[in-house]
């Protein structure tokens, strides 16, 4: 019924009290309420009692075809809400497990979907690279979201929407313009 739409879950401990970049992008999807769905993550869980439930996930989960994960990169990772998200709502019978069948059938329950990553980070471009002080570029970084994204058999998207430098002065302009394009992209998927 929402297949039209683009479900994007924002993974940020702190989205409405702290974040400067995620809620500057939340803010700018939110523009597109016909086309986007912008959830986050930390706060409807904390709402729930801190239980990630499953069952619920799955409903919302199931009424999409496009799924953005948006979060900053901590300890070259997502914050630990995704990770948490990602092991109680990937279930053995729901995403994967028993025999392989088709796509969209009961047990592979991610396959066909496609997926892909917004990632903010507080480096500079230039650092995330094998020459450079991180030594991976962010491809490498979001290695095991694309490894998971196989794993469910869903279309993994392989290039990321990025913003690098987010705590090197950068502008209210500079973020505007990144914000808008990132909007874009989203409705471009
Ligand atoms: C706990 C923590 C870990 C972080 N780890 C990294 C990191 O590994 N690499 C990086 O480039 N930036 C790192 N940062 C910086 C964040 O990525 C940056 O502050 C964030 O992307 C800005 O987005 P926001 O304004 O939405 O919080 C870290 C920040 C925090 C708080």
């Amino acid at each position: 019924m929402n297949k039209t739409k683009t479900l994007v879950l924002v993974a940020h401990p702190h989205l409405a009290d702290g974040s400067r970049v995620n809620a500057r992008w939340a803010r700018e999807l939110q523009k597109h309420p016909e086309s986007i769905e912008v959830r986050d993550l930390a706060a409807e869980i904390a709402a729930n009692d801190g239980i990630i439930d499953a069952d619920a996930w799955h409903a919302v989960l199931d009424s999409y075809d496009t799924i953005v994960f948006q979060f900053p990169v901590y300890w070259y990772s997502c914050p630990p809400v995704l990770r948490a998200w990602e092991d109680e709502v990937y279930t053995f019978g729901w995403s994967h497990g028993g025999e392989r069948v088709l796509p969209g059938e009961p047990g592979r329950k991610m396959a066909g979907k496609k997926i892909a990553y917004a990632v903010s980070a507080g480096d500079a471009e230039e650092h995330y690279d094998e020459a450079g002080p991180v030594g991976f570029g962010v491809a490498q970084v979001l290695a095991p979201f694309h490894a998971t994204a196989n794993y469910l058999d869903a279309t993994y998207v392989e290039k990321p929407w990025t913003l690098f430098g987010a705590e090197a002065g950068l502008s209210d302009e500079e973020l505007d313009r990144n914000a808008e394009g990132y909007a874009e992209w989203v409705l471009s998927l």
